[in-house]
């Protein structure tokens, strides 16, 4: 199957002086682990299970991320992203347990979904694991495969990134910055591989008049986290972009708002947004529950974008909006 190489013009949200707007939510930890077993946890993920025990079970309310849903649908959203960290270690069962979430959303062709590391605390096999949540994962040349893919996760995502996604005026580049990071840590990395078929598909003709958005769930800003938690190989992804920028990029991870730009030269740089979590209990800034609203529109061959900020009010157990910042 190939890419679209022109977006639909009679599609909402493509035509040139309307809006196409997209929604992203991050982090949402949606999972608990209450039947995780001691067998489950006989690894690095006993870490996390003891992180869950004392905080995050706490921290991240699954009413808080449906209550986000309930108002997006209100909001006529055109695509929907989510980048990464659905669960807290990765368990087949919290798999199954966001499923359903997702499912809420929308359909696997209105929201894209990248993995978090949290989704990989360690390797496991893709059928017991991001399998549940395939079909949103999926690029658009990728048709769904008929049967389970019997592979470990780690090698699938690296295989299956980067892919893109065009939706309207916009072409979704979705990345993996996960691995089996060592105890103690959470950094990211984007394998050889995925640097190398990142530069190819940034040249692909039909990408270049479309608005090219990249998804990845580690920050791609330096010292935004703390060094354990970083994009080990930020160098690399900047010299990916340099002959072909993207319009922004998008990540999580670091659960709190984020507006910066990323240098890629003296003279060039990108702008990149960070969403906190959309199930965050915190009522301090900037780590408030959040879910961001993009506008894309083209005028005079050039592209506009902006977005508002929607920041959960535990008083009012709704989300409440910025105004609008363009980017
Ligand atoms: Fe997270
Ligand atoms: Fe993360």
């Amino acid at each position: 199957m190939t890419i679209n190489s022109n977006y639909d013009t009679t599609k909402k949200g493509a035509h040139a002086n309307e809006s196409f707007r997209f929604a992203q939510l991050s982090d949402p930890h949606l999972s608990h682990l209450k039947n995780a077993s001691a067998l489950d946890l006989f690894n690095k993920r006993f870490l996390g299970y003891l992180s869950w025990l004392k905080k995050r079970r706490n921290t991240h309310q699954r009413e808080i991320a449906e209550i986000a849903i309930a108002q997006l649908k209100q909001q006529h959203i055109d695509h929907y992203v989510v980048t990464g960290d659905l669960t807290h270690i990765g368990l087949e069962d919290e798999f199954k347990q966001v499923a359903s979430w997702l499912e809420q959303i929308s359909t696997p062709d209105n929201l894209t979904v990248i993995p978090g590391n949290h989704d990989l605390y360690v390797n496991a096999r893709w059928e017991h694991s991001f399998h549940h949540w395939q079909p949103y994962m999926l690029g658009d040349d990728m048709p769904q495969p008929d049967e389970a893919l019997e592979q470990d996760a780690l090698s699938t995502l690296n295989n299956m990134y980067p892919h893109v996604r065009i939706r309207g005026p916009v072409a979704f580049i979705s990345l993996s910055s996960v691995f089996a990071a060592p105890w103690f840590k959470a950094t990211g990395k984007i394998s050889s591989a995925q640097i190398n078929k990142l530069k190819t598909l940034l040249k692909r003709p039909e990408l270049t008049n479309l608005c090219k958005v990249l998804l990845i769930h580690h920050p791609v800003s330096k010292n935004h986290v703390k060094a354990r938690k970083e994009l080990i190989n930020q160098e690399e992804l900047i010299e990916a972009l340099i002959d072909t920028p993207v319009e922004l990029i998008l990540h999580g991870h670091a659960h709190s708002r984020f507006h910066d730009r990323l240098q890629i030269d003296e003279e060039r740089s990108i702008p990149v947004v960070g969403a906190a979590s959309c199930s965050s209990i915190s009522q301090a800034q900037p780590y408030r529950a959040q879910y961001l609203i993009f506008e894309i529109r083209q005028e005079d061959k050039q592209w506009h974008l902006s977005y508002q900020d929607f920041a959960y009010d535990r008083q009012q157990g709704l989300f409440i909006n910025s105004k609008r910042t363009a980017l």
